[in-house]
């Protein structure tokens, strides 16, 4: 699906929110980095849909579509089934549903890992069908050309270490990363390595404490904590997780909503009408004039 479909507020259920206006950009993203401090923490978080990313726009300077999305909307057991096909379309609906924030998409499992060539084809047909304006990818020192490839082509790269959930046939699990020295120090050359190839930021997820603050502190672009620290230049969720849509809550999630049971509460009462005949009411249906 293509972005040069536009909201039309026509047809659209929703209002533009905001505003249109002018976007956030990469630079603007990486420069709230000054000489290793960042004054003003980066607000990120991950969007799928095109309304969501409109009730998300106004409070964010990035949207990450996710490859979680695999997990989070489609009940995959990992993120390693998510194809670029999925990454697109969901892509798409996030620029559409957004003015003001950043998107990036991040490049899903075995489309970018082979090659910096394999790499800059599958992000570039991401920029090109969905408008977003960078790309995620995860792994260290090993994707450094990759990501001076891209950066140098014109391709904006975030990247992403510590727990990094596309490689969880080789770690074992989502365990915290970073208690062993050498496992510690290999996440902070990690990111050093990708900061010197380009990247414009780093997510690091998942790492105990001092790692995160380490890792913030070694590099000069801004780094996304999620499982990480207040430390950190900014902070990523997952959108459903803050939100309280399932039930396993990891240790880093904060729940601000308890949207499960508002879904499930509105489901079992609109249930009950139904079967009461009770719904619909006079004011939902058409009357002959
Ligand atoms: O896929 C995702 O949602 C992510 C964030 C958790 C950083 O990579």
């Amino acid at each position: 699906m293509s972005t040069t479909f536009q909201l039309d507020t026509s047809t659209s259920r929703a209002n533009p929110t905001p505003a249109p206006m002018k976007r956030l950009t990469v630079p603007a993203i990486r420069s709230r980095k000054q000489d290793g401090q960042t004054a003003e923490p980066i607000v990120m978080l991950t969007a799928y849909t095109a309304r969501q990313a409109q009730l998300l726009d106004p409070h964010c300077d990035l949207l990450l579509v996710g490859d979680s999305l695999g997990q989070v909307i489609y009940g995959l057991p990992s993120s390693l089934p998510v194809t670029l096909d999925m990454m697109a379309n969901h892509g798409a609906a996030v620029v559409r549903g957004s003015y003001h924030a950043v998107v990036l998409v991040d490049l899903p499992f075995g489309t970018y890992e082979a090659s910096p060539e394999q790499a800059f084809a599958s992000s570039s047909r991401l920029l090109k069908e969905t408008g977003c304006a960078g790309v995620k990818l995860e792994g260290g020192e090993e994707m450094a050309a990759t990501v001076s490839f891209l950066t140098r082509r014109g391709i904006p790269v975030m990247g992403h270490v510590g727990l990094t959930p596309q490689a969880v046939n080789v770690l074992g699990g989502y365990n915290a990363r970073g208690r062993s020295e050498a496992e510690a120090a290999k996440i902070v050359s990690d990111a050093r390595a990708l900061a010197e190839a380009g990247a414009f930021a780093i997510v690091v997820e998942g790492v105990v404490e001092p790692i995160a603050v380490a890792v913030t502190e070694a590099v000069p672009c801004p780094v996304i904590g999620i499982g990480g620290s207040a430390r950190c230049d900014g902070q990523v969720l997952v959108t459903e997780d803050m939100l309280g849509m399932f039930e396993r809550v990891p240790r880093f999630v904060k729940r601000y909503e308890a949207i499960a049971e508002v879904i499930s509460g509105a489901a079992e009462r609109y249930a009950g009408e139904v079967r009461a005949r009770t719904f619909p009411g006079i004011e939902q249906t058409y009357q002959p004039r």
